[in-house]
């Protein structure tokens, strides 16, 4: 077994094929990530950062080449194996994409809803609530809260599964500099508390400054 915990070979997506120009949005990449690692991808807009992200999580699948993550061939399983990967992966999305009609502590749980766990969902809820800095605030609606707290619920929603891996879409973009730096901090300490490896698409310099690798994105190719 190679050391990496990622492996992304020759990885192909192509929008709008049979349509117009087709755009390659993911072209020929090829990426190692290594268990606990905190990787930057940065690139002008366009660039297939988000793409890449989405077939990372299996939110969307590549028109060819492969993701293996520790030995598993995500590219080949099927319906099953896709959810059962999925529920090992915490997503922090840009605009947080919050329930509206959900207090923070139910968008917390939502995740783990469907499924059997081994632990109180909503005590789990109530500490990640507590270790994003929202203890209090469980029953708020996220109108309610402040982008940077909504951030917070967001990512404190993602960690409930205690995912391996955690893929973050421009998590600081919508925040001023302040509450930005809060969630570094959180999405560092994450890493370093649980191990969880990180993967994030930003435009945000002091991420950058924070990340282990910086890993460049042009017209869908990683240089
Ligand atoms: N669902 C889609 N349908 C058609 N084209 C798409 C779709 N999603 C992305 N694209 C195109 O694929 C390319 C890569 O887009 P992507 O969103 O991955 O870029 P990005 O690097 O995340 O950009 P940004 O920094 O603006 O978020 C772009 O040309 C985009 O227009
Ligand atoms: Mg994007």
């Amino acid at each position: 077994m190679s050391a990496a915990m990622i492996e992304v070979r020759s990885l192909r997506k192509t929008y709008g094929a049979g349509s117009g120009t087709p755009v390659r949005a993911c072209d020929q990449v090829d990426l190692d990530v290594a268990r606990g690692e905190f990787v930057a991808l940065t690139g002008p807009s366009g660039s297939g950062k988000s793409t890449l992200l989405y077939l990372l999580g299996a939110l969307d699948r590549p028109d060819s080449g492969t993701i293996d993550v520790d030995g598993e061939r995500v590219t080949s399983m099927n319906r099953a194996g896709l959810a059962a990967y999925r529920r090992g992966v915490g997503f922090v999305f840009q605009r947080f994409h919050l329930l509206p009609a959900l207090t923070a502590l139910d968008n917390v749980i939502a995740p783990v809803l469907p499924h059997r766990v081994n632990f109180d969902r909503r005590a789990r809820a109530r500490e990640l609530l507590a270790s994003v800095g929202l203890a209090g605030r469980e029953d708020a609606l996220p109108s309610k809260l402040s982008g940077g707290q909504q951030q917070r619920v967001a990512l404190a929603r993602a960690l409930i599964g205690s995912p391996r891996l955690i893929l973050a879409d421009e998590p600081t973009g919508n925040l001023d500099s302040r509450s930005g730096a809060d969630v570094l901090d959180l999405l560092t300490g994450v890493r370093e508390r649980h191990g969880a490896t990180v993967v994030l698409a930003t435009h945000d310099a002091q991420v950058v400054e924070r990340c282990d690798r910086v890993v460049r994105v042009r017209d869908g190719r990683v240089a």
